[in-house]
């Protein structure tokens, strides 16, 4: 590890640990496709508008904010894993989309024209900044007068337990993991639910509202594929991380068990809640 969080935030991002948002991204889009709905209502962006789409991973969001804001429009995607921006840059090409990029940067000081911008969207790509005021403060100077932003975040992990109830589940098959430490940058970094008005209007945005949505997130159609997909993102795959052959497989098989009682006739379809956030510039 380095001293500088964001050449950290790099790393990590560019390490094996994450390359599945690239790899298996259309996994992740199944699992998030409600998310992004919600995001995009919540959003409404309009036809010629211009945004960024704040850490948007393999493009799936970029692709449709492009649709949304028509050819007069522009979409920048911004995202510091190579691999992912790789992916977003195929999908755009093949989709057509002249109106969107999807560029290699770190959204915190990635060079943007001074209130060039009416939308700041995220689906899950705001909670990670080191620093994240002066994130939000560089952001919110790309934001016209009157430019908003809208962007998803993971209430706590109680909450979620399609990702803390597996993780639990594995607890005694894996050396103990350090605590989580409330509003730290991460998955949970706004959980608490006065964080994201805490940076937001730390960075000078106004009107920030915090809507708490609750939803089921499908895993897989049955309990081994729910394993899987629990191995390859979040929690449990950085807790699996680098574990041997031999406890992945146990543990496969746990996460097997602790799924198979979670199957219903849609699948493994597990509780999941976020916040919608929205602030103006
Ligand atoms: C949880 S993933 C979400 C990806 C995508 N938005 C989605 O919903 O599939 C978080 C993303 O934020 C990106 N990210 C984290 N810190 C960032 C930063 N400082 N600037 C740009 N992207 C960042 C990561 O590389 C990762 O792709």
């Amino acid at each position: 590890m380095t001293t500088n969080p964001d050449a950290d935030a790099a790393c990590f991002w560019n390490s094996p640990m994450t390359r599945a948002w690239a790899t298996e991204h259309a996994r992740v889009d199944a699992l998030f496709a409600g998310v992004l709905e919600r995001a995009l209502e919540a959003a409404a962006p309009r036809l010629g508008e211009r945004v960024i789409d704040i850490g948007c991973g393999s493009g799936t969001s970029v692709l449709a904010l492009a649709e949304r804001v028509g050819a007069e429009g522009q979409v920048l995607g911004l995202d510091l894993a190579r691999e992912s921006i790789a992916v977003a840059q195929r999908r755009l090409t093949a989709a057509g989309h002249r109106q969107a990029r999807a560029e290699v940067g770190d959204a915190a000081s990635y060079p943007l024209p001074a209130g060039g911008f009416d939308l700041l969207f995220s689906r899950f790509g705001v909670m990670f900044f080191p620093d994240p005021v002066a994130a939000f403060r560089h952001l919110h100077a790309a934001l016209r007068p009157g430019g908003r932003l809208c962007a998803t975040a993971f209430q706590a992990p109680t909450a979620n337990p399609w990702t803390s109830a597996p993780a639990a589940a594995l607890r005694p098959l894996l050396p103990p993991q350090p605590p989580a430490q409330s509003d730290a940058p991460g998955q949970f970094g706004w959980a608490r639910a006065g964080r994201p008005a805490e940076i937001l209007e730390g960075a000078g945005f106004r009107e920030v509202r915090v809507t708490p949505q609750e939803l089921g997130f499908r895993l897989g159609p049955d309990a081994a594929t729910a394993a899987r997909t629990a191995m390859t993102f979040g929690a449990v795959a950085r807790a699996l991380f680098e574990a041997d052959a031999a406890t992945r497989a146990t543990a496969q098989m746990a996460l097997e068990t602790f799924f198979a009682g979670h199957q219903g006739p849609d699948g493994v379809v597990m509780p999941a809640a976020i916040w919608i956030v929205t602030a103006q510039a």
